[in-house]
């Protein structure tokens, strides 16, 4: 379960402060199938970004399965995140140096699975995401949507329980983003906690619930 409380993040830029995420209260039980819509800006990165513990809040309390979320200490929040959170970034971030394979394996090294095995699921969500014919090819030598497949296939890759989704289908025509989209309904149906950022509304609805935040603040829609 994860559970925000009165939860605050405020951005300095100059003298302009945002208030990215204003007193935000949620609480997402396991399993839920959750959809964050809401215009540019209005924290939805950050919000995810928190929940993965990617980034650190000013104030409020973060507790996953009951436990609170240390916000000071970096080493816990890394382990906390290598075993709990999948992450799919909304810009990919894949390692342009590293191959499609290795891209994936990223993980899995964290996680010291063996070599065989770290082969074994690297071909399974590679074909899972249809890009298995290029595993061999650095990320720019391949189109957006095949690096959007990559970056879900090294989500996967780490089989955690909560899978965070910034804009998953952001880069893909409707017809790769359905298909996404049954990726994600399959491990929803194995009982993960899947969060997704979408501007698609057609998306959005196949959630249980879709959050709408506005000036940093959710109201559910
Ligand atoms: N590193 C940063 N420094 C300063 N301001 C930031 C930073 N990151 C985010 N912000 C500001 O915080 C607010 C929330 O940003 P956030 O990225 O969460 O929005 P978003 O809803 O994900 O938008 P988008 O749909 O464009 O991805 C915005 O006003 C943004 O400009
Ligand atoms: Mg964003």
């Amino acid at each position: 379960m994860i559970e925000l409380i009165e939860v605050c993040k405020t951005y300095q830029y100059g003298n302009e402060v945002t208030k990215a995420l204003d007193n935000v209260n949620l609480t997402i039980n396991d399993g839920e199938l959750i959809a964050v819509i809401g215009n540019s800006g209005s924290g939805k990165s950050t919000l995810l970004n928190i929940i993965g513990c990617m980034d650190t809040m000013d104030s409020g309390k973060f507790l996953l399965n009951g436990k609170e979320v240390p916000q000071k200490k970096r080493n816990e929040l890394h382990k906390i995140r290598k075993n709990n959170i999948s992450f799919i970034f909304q810009n990919f971030a894949l390692l342009n140096h590293y191959t499609v394979f290795e891209n994936v394996e990223v993980p899995l090294l964290a996680k010291k699975v063996s070599k065989k095995e770290r082969k074994n699921i690297i071909q399974e969500k590679l074909e899972l995401m249809g890009i298995a014919d290029l595993q061999n090819k650095l990320p720019t030598k391949i189109s957006g949507g095949q690096q959007q497949r990559c970056a879900i296939a090294r989500a996967l890759a780490s089989d955690n329980d909560i899978i965070l989704g910034d804009e998953p289908t952001g880069a893909l025509d409707s017809k790769t983003g359905d298909d996404i989209m049954k990726v994600l309904k399959s491990l929803h149906q194995m009982g993960k906690t899947i969060i997704i950022v979408t501007h698609n509304m057609e998306i959005a609805h196949q959630a249980d619930r879709i959050l709408k935040m506005e000036d940093g603040k959710i109201t559910e829609y």
